[in-house]
């Protein structure tokens, strides 16, 4: 592929930090651990911070501390990732899915009111692609039910802000990030921190997430009885390593450079296509600062962006789709919602693709890109 639709940007400052570990004892949820979970949460004033080994661990052992009653409903967003539906149907809990805002990748907040009843546990609201919901419309209408959990899956928005300038995460119980290869930072591949005010959630995910183990092995090393802990909780291994720790903290470092890189490249993509009628581009009232991971367009329909994908492909420019179908169409979730109930995440998700965008590109490759796009749509008229 010519132009890759995504890549990681790792050089020597990474590498570094790397070698530096090779020399240690300790090599998993140690005090480099520490510092990443620190420097996280100072740079963004979160109260409390603790790493996993991706989003998907933190956004289980969240919704697994809220203790919740068996078949509870816990509402998220048909136009979604696989990960909050999974969590949600693995620990025994009932997925209920709510609509987009027409032609928006905003969630509908009368969908979201409709859903709302007496079994409901938890709203997971999934933050697409650098823009946020609608978090403070949210959080009036939860006012009326002070025991229903407002958790976001912050994975595509590391550094945004809302329309109060506050960053993501600040406002709801829990937010968890993550740092796969496709996002903003990358710890190596995969990790994910959790961010919450409420410190006994933090306390109850770094107990869960070290096996249940009552104190991690790092933090009983300098007791006279190292080997003692307790075991009350059904945890799991989900810890971060140390390695992934260091490149987590390099890039953390680079994340002003990452967002405003692709902000240029961004802003390149729309100069060159927003003659083109047929592409409009994403946007959001809820948001201050993006921090965008993807370069999504919406096209006409599913003929225009089928047929545009297939071209792309042909010329080597390496394309993906985000999401089609939504994730309430999969088999697996199918049996929860009703197709009317989600009109608008299905009509959408047929009109989008993703084109590549990425820190090692220049706005020479966007330029190209753009040529092509434009081509395929002087070929069709
Ligand atoms: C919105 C969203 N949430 C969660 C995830 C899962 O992240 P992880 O791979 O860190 O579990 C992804 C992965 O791409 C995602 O797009």
């Amino acid at each position: 592929m010519k132009f890759l639709l995504s890549q990681p940007n790792l050089d020597h400052d990474e590498f570094k930090e790397i070698k530096k570990i090779y020399n240690r004892q300790w090599l998993i949820n140690g005090p480099v651990v520490k510092k990443f979970e620190n420097n996280f949460k100072n740079k963004f004033n979160y109260k409390n911070a603790t790493t996993v080994s991706s989003c998907t661990a933190g956004l289980e052992l969240v919704l697994k501390s809220l203790d919740l009653k068996p078949k509870s409903e816990i509402i998220i967003s048909s136009f979604n990732f696989i990960s909050s539906g999974l969590v949600t149907l693995q620990q025994n809990l009932k997925p209920v899915f709510i609509d987009l805002k027409k032609n928006s990748f905003d969630i509908c907040l009368d969908s979201l009111k409709k859903k709302i009843n007496k079994n409901t546990g938890a709203i997971i609201v999934t933050h697409f692609n650098g823009y946020l919901q609608p978090i403070n419309p949210i959080k009036k209408i939860l006012k009326k039910y002070p025991k229903i959990k407002l958790i976001e899956d912050a994975a595509h928005v590391l550094g945004a802000t809302d329309e109060n300038k506050t960053y993501v995460g600040q406002k709801s119980y829990a937010a968890v990030f993550s740092f796969g290869p496709t996002k903003m930072i990358t710890s190596a591949g995969m990790g994910g921190m959790v961010v919450s005010r409420e410190k006994k959630l933090i306390s109850n995910i770094n107990e869960l997430k070290s096996y249940g183990m009552s104190k991690s092995s790092y933090d009983r090393k300098k007791n006279a009885k190292s080997w003692v802990y307790e075991i009350k909780k059904l945890g799991n291994n989900y810890r971060m390593t140390e390695i992934q720790a260091a490149v987590g903290i390099t890039q953390l470092k680079k994340l002003n450079y990452f967002i405003n890189k692709r902000n240029i490249l961004i802003k390149e993509y729309e100069k060159f296509l927003k003659n083109i009628k047929k592409i409009n581009f994403q946007y959001s009232n809820f948001t201050t600062n993006r921090s965008v991971i993807y370069f999504v367009i919406i096209l006409k329909n599913q003929l225009v962006r089928d047929s545009l994908a297939e071209y792309l492909r042909e010329k080597n420019v390496g394309i993906s789709v985000h999401w089609d179908p939504p994730l309430s169409n999969h088999y697996l979730f199918k049996k929860f919602s009703k197709k009317s109930d989600i009109t608008n995440s299905i009509l959408l998700a047929k009109k989008l693709i993703t084109l590549p965008l990425h820190t090692k590109m220049t706005t020479k490759d966007v330029k190209q890109i753009c040529k092509v796009i434009k081509n395929f749509f002087h070929e069709q008229n």
